[in-house]
């Protein structure tokens, strides 16, 4: 793989920020999104599970709809692409056919793969797990929001919104899908403020 340089992908991460309007005459091309999405799809995940599901929203009508049920928020409707990264549940709990399929798919020799399906058992029995498949849309999401900056692309993580709308909106089935987070992709209409963090020092602590 060639090297990227380090400036650059710190120049990235200062672009990115939680954008608040985006510029509606402004869209993204199809080849742009797909590698947004893309970058989603191989985004790490606990097992290995890929615990989401990514619902593009570009219907202008179905984005005004979902504005209310998302605080009235301007992203919703003046973005390019709204991602719906909907958590998947009811498939992770102890002995399920579906976590096997999933781990089947690496060819592990059989006392791998039974090593694997006790310590997913073990740990399944002790989460909230539609609560851990919406952490693990966060890490697609936070992989798709980085690079989408990285080729000058905005974006804005959207948690305030009220899932059962949301759902009601989509005709999402809530024994399936939990909305993990939503992700609003388009170009920024004003310009970003400064950033705001902590100080490295204060954050980090090496022992
Ligand atoms: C899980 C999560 C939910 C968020 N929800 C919203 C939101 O509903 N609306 C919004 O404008 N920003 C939202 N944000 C953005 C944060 O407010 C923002 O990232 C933070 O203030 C830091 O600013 P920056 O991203 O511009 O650097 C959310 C961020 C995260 C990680």
């Amino acid at each position: 793989m060639n090297q990227i340089d380090k400036e650059d992908i710190l120049k990235a991460f200062h672009f990115r920020h939680a954008c608040k309007e985006f510029d509606k005459s402004k869209k993204i091309s199809e080849e742009d999104l797909q590698y947004i999405l893309e970058t989603g799809r191989l985004s790490p995940s606990s097992f290995g599970l890929e615990q989401w599901k990514f619902l593009v929203v570009q219907k202008p009508e179905l984005k005004e709809k979902l504005q209310p049920a998302c605080f009235d928020q301007k992203q919703i409707t003046t973005c390019s692409d709204l991602v719906v990264i909907l958590a998947k549940k009811g498939l992770y709990e102890p002995g399920s056919a579906h976590v096997a399929s999933m781990f089947k798919r690496w060819n592990y020799p059989e006392e791998i793969y039974n090593m694997l399906i006790d310590f997913h058992a073990g740990l399944a029995a002790n989460y909230d797990l539609t609560q851990w498949a919406v952490e693990q849309c966060h890490i697609a999401a936070a992989n798709m929001m980085t690079a989408a900056a990285l080729i000058g692309i905005d974006s804005c993580p959207i948690g305030g919104f009220l899932p059962d709308k949301v759902k009601e909106v989509l005709d999402i089935d809530s024994e399936k899908f939990q909305v993990g987070l939503i992700v609003p992709f388009g170009y920024r209409l004003n310009p970003q403020p400064p950033k705001t963090r902590l100080p490295f020092d204060e954050l980090v602590e090496f022992r």
